[in-house]
């Protein structure tokens, strides 16, 4: 048996012991269960890339705006499902001063996480037309959308937006929008998993298409202000988050509060409708509830029967977040920076012993350092590189359970990696290099 960095004949045995046919092919709480297994077993440290959770600490105003609503009994009341007052005017001037968009308070919501945002909008948005059935993900994305997905029982259609990159885009996109059944559009920006970011231009097209085809564009902006190329921390100044709401009046924006202000655990997001689509009627919507209108659908048929409302306590938390970052006594972005600043060291020692950076540009530009990035090694599928790097005590997941037709590629998740174990994963970079 071959030496590795990990002892080859544990992981050996572990992976057995797991049954799992392979780890190249596994889920990601899967492969977070076989790394705990043999970090156990083998009393290694892994580098852990595999989960995408935030890896700071939750943001201090918002634990001190919960906690203090929760000592005042918030705790024992009912929030209303529309939103607590305070975080829909805070919501709508966040979006004023960060993204230049005019939405208001009334259309901006709080949801369980942007999970039950999306969940309430598929729900909602495969209702809108009896003859059009089909949402179309712009790939690589979001493996949990695509179960939200199954689990409803909703279709799908999705391509890889690899090839499609600038002026291509539109023809692609049109080709699906054409056929008459796509209700809905969906895409994150910045993207996980690849972590490209659409240009203005590609927004441009976007919008343009979802008003020429009356449909509805989903833009998920879990990374919110996190292509650090830009500065898009201060409020009220140019530049702007990005998005398609410049370019269409049919949106929806989804924004997490998980990687933002590191509050995942609270489980609290922002759905934000556009003006024009929360006051929009749809006749089909009256099979299911007792209004035609877009919003008042979303409030009280929709996210009433899923969780009537979202936490009382997280909504005065992200209220409290919000209002520090209107008012300029809180950086969004410098709290997260350091994602960015760990995604430069390690795509470097990567580059350095062999291996590729998979999605590399958005067109003409280097790709941003953040979140996640994406790589792969030469004359090696992402099944059989995944496999092999567990010996080496390195965990990822392959970019295939994404929707990415790049069956070498492989994300990494920056977050969880401290710098102290740089050094540690150069070292075992570098005997992967040599051993293959
Ligand atoms: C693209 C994307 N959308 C949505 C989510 C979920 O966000 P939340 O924690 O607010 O439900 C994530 C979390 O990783 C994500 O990466």
């Amino acid at each position: 048996m071959k030496s590795t960095p990990i002892d080859n004949q544990i992981v050996t045995e572990k992976i057995k012991a797991s049954g799992l046919m392979s780890v190249g092919t596994s889920s990601i709480r899967e492969i977070k269960k076989l790394v705990d297994e043999i970090e156990k077993a083998t009393g290694e440290k892994f580098v852990r890339m595999e989960m995408g959770i935030p890896g700071l600490p939750p943001e201090k105003i918002g634990v001190e705006g919960q906690i203090e609503a929760l000592k005042k009994g918030v705790a024992a009341k009912y929030p209303d499902i529309q939103g607590i007052p305070e975080l829909k005017e805070g919501i709508s001037q966040f979006v004023k001063l960060f993204m230049d968009i005019e939405v208001n308070p009334e259309c901006c919501l709080p949801t369980v996480g942007s999970m039950q945002g999306s969940f309430a909008s598929f729900l909602m948005l495969s209702r809108l037309y009896h003859h059009r059935d089909t949402t179309l993900f712009i790939d690589p994305g979001f493996p949990v959308h695509k179960q939200q997905h199954r689990v409803l029982g909703r279709k799908f259609e999705s391509f890889d937006v690899y090839n499609y990159r600038g002026e291509k885009l539109r023809e692609k996109l049109e080709s699906y929008f054409k056929t008459g059944l796509i209700h809905s559009v969906l895409y994150s920006n910045p993207n996980n998993p690849s972590w490209i970011c659409f240009t203005e231009d590609e927004l441009k097209i976007i919008g343009e298409l979802a008003t020429k085809y009356n449909v509805i564009v989903m833009e998920d902006l879990a990374y919110f202000g996190m292509d650090f190329r830009k500065d898009y921390s201060k409020p009220g100044v140019p530049p702007y988050q990005p998005t398609v709401a410049h370019y269409t009046n049919n949106y929806i924006l989804f924004i997490s509060s998980s990687k933002v202000f590191s509050y995942a655990g609270e489980r609290i997001g922002m759905m934000v409708i556009s003006n024009h689509l929360y006051h929009t009627r749809f006749e089909d919507l009256l099979q299911y509830y007792p209004s035609s209108q877009f919003g008042y659908a979303m409030v009280f048929g929709t996210l009433y029967p899923l969780s009537s409302g979202t936490s009382h306590s997280a909504q005065y938390a992200l209220a409290a977040m919000l209002k520090a970052a209107i008012n300029g006594s809180f950086n969004i972005v410098e709290s997260v920076r350091a994602y960015g600043k760990k995604a430069k060291v390690m795509k470097k020692l990567f580059t350095d012993n062999g291996f590729e950076i998979v999605y590399d540009t958005d067109i003409d530009q280097p790709i941003a350092d953040g979140f996640y990035f994406t790589f792969s090694y030469p004359g090696m599928d992402a099944e059989a590189l995944l496999n092999e790097l567990v010996y080496y005590g390195i965990s990822a997941i392959s970019l295939l359970i994404t929707g990415s037709e790049r069956s070498e590629g492989i994300r990494a998740c920056t977050s969880l990696i401290q710098p102290e174990q740089f050094g540690d994963l150069e070292a075992r970079l570098k005997r992967f290099h040599a051993d293959h």
